[in-house]
């Protein structure tokens, strides 16, 4: 299942770290957060190199819909109640900065992303909380309206409309962005202390660490996975569906998301937390109302994105923790990954050049939650014990109940195994206890993968690692 953006735009391959180094600023994670950041920072005059696990551009960010826009949902007039109208403000102009600095690096580099300037909306049944927040957003300086026309094939009480926003095709605008950097692939960070970053490959010293790996995988200090956790969302491209005037995006829980590129309409929605999809379906209900809301167009791929969720609504991008000084992180993006990786590549690029910028203590990951999530102690519960990890043979009439190509628990010598069944009836066990915190991780039919309902982890059927902040495989044998 591979995003258009997959199939459109081949980056490169670049080799591993060659074995150890020295740098002044190592970035992990070649997503676009860390390819801006890098990419701000060397520009600066700093010394980067990137370090990636696997491909550039191999997790989310090949599967956003590249909606880059200051509207965020229904954000600003809720910030505001939350958080007062100052730092409200301030992550209104951070957004909006992040937008016009799209425009001028693209400009100036000359870079051919299919940039195409757009309205947004969010529309809604109820005109009331729209009004509110057009009201909010334009009281912080954005160029923002209640209108009642939108151009969706469905009626609607109206939208908050956002003006001179944009969209693009992330992968054209990253693979440019990528071509000056030193970038090592297949270089996963197993381990970081102090300035040292241990890979398979030869360590790192670095006098700057940034974290840009979508979920920070050191665990203490920082604990975000105690104030973090992760949703999934489903998008299929359309041919043959009229092609909309903007970026459109629904206010309610169950909202759909709309845009354009080029022929294709791109259709979002679907979402549920990680770890929690366990009758699947979601791709079906997106071609149910691409069928009601687009008759006669055709799906030409489909594919899904996973974002990291803070409770206050407000990423983390900043010092990774008050006793790590030269560690930096940026994660918690919810699904506004475009602007907030650029708003992280300034904010970031301020810091390490020490200049923090003044809106950097909004951001800042050790600011007090509003609320915290279910962490481990909440979620441990969910744990099992496990099998020690080891080959397993699974007597076939014990995975009886689990259809062909889907995944499900059976219970071996008193503990649950999961057990994936392939189309042929060959069973590929694996170790149900997330590797990460140990939670029990859930299947999840509508991608075949294993996904651990506490932090997000992400397995593939056979059970090997897909995302973080797990760090090893699940399999058996
Ligand atoms: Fe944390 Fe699974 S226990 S991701």
């Amino acid at each position: 299942m591979e995003s258009i953006w997959s199939q459109l735009c081949h980056i490169p391959q670049r080799p591993p770290l060659p074995g150890g180094l020295h740098t002044e600023v190592a970035v992990i994670g070649a997503g676009l957060a860390g390819i801006l950041t890098a990419f701000a920072l060397q520009q600066a005059g700093h010394r980067v190199v990137v370090l990636e696990a696997r491909r550039i551009a191999s997790g989310q960010s090949r599967n956003t819909t590249a909606k880059v826009t200051s509207q965020h949902g229904l954000l600003y007039d809720r910030l505001i109640r939350r958080l007062g109208e100052d730092k409200a403000g301030q992550y209104a102009q951070a957004n909006q900065r992040a937008l016009e600095a799209y425009r001028q690096l693209i400009a100036a580099q000359g870079i051919r992303c299919d940039w195409q300037e757009c309205p947004a909306y969010v529309y809604g049944s109820r005109a009331e909380p729209l009004q509110a927040e057009a009201d909010a957003a334009a009281r912080l300086g954005l160029p923002a309206s209640f209108v009642q026309q939108v151009p969706l094939p469905f009626p609607t009480a109206g939208a908050v409309l956002f003006a001179h926003q944009a969209q693009c095709n992330p992968l054209l605008l990253l693979r440019a962005l990528a071509e000056p950097l030193t970038i090592y692939e297949q270089t996963p960070v197993q381990h970081v202390e102090g300035g040292r970053l241990e890979t398979p490959r030869g360590t790192v010293q670095a006098e700057h660490i940034v974290f840009a790996c979508h979920f920070p995988f050191v665990d203490l200090p920082g604990a975000f996975f105690s104030r973090m956790h992760q949703e999934r969302s489903y998008v299929l491209a359309l041919e043959g569906a009229a092609p909309l005037a903007g970026m459109l995006i629904g206010s309610g829980e169950d909202s759909y998301s709309f845009r354009s590129y080029g022929d294709l309409l791109l259709l979002g929605g679907g979402a549920h937390r990680a770890g929690r999809n366990p009758q699947g379906g979601r791709y079906d209900l997106l071609r149910q109302k691409a069928r009601e809301w687009f008759p006669g167009s055709r799906e030409v791929a489909c594919w899904s994105a996973q974002d990291c969720i803070t409770p206050d609504s407000v990423p983390y991008i900043g010092r990774y923790a008050a006793d790590r000084p030269h560690w930096y992180v940026a994660t918690g993006f919810q699904k506004w990954g475009m602007t907030h990786s650029m708003a992280a590549a300034q904010l970031l690029t301020g810091l390490i050049g020490g200049k923090e910028p003044p809106y950097a203590s909004l951001f800042a990951p050790s600011r007090p939650a509003l609320s915290a999530l279910p962490g481990l102690a909440a979620e441990g519960g969910q744990a099992v014990r496990g099998l020690a990890k080891r080959f397993l043979q699974i007597p076939a009439e014990s995975a009886q109940s689990i259809p062909p190509g889907h995944g499900g628990a059976v219970l071996l010598e008193g503990e649950k195994v999961g057990v994936y069944k392939a189309e042929d009836g060959s069973l590929y066990p694996v170790d149900l206890r997330c590797p990460h915190l140990g939670c029990q991780l859930e299947w999840n039919p509508d991608e075949r993968s294993w996904d651990c309902p506490c932090h997000g982890s992400r397995f593939d059927r056979f059970g090997r690692l897909l995302s973080g902040p797990a760090m090893e495989d699940i399999c058996h044998g």
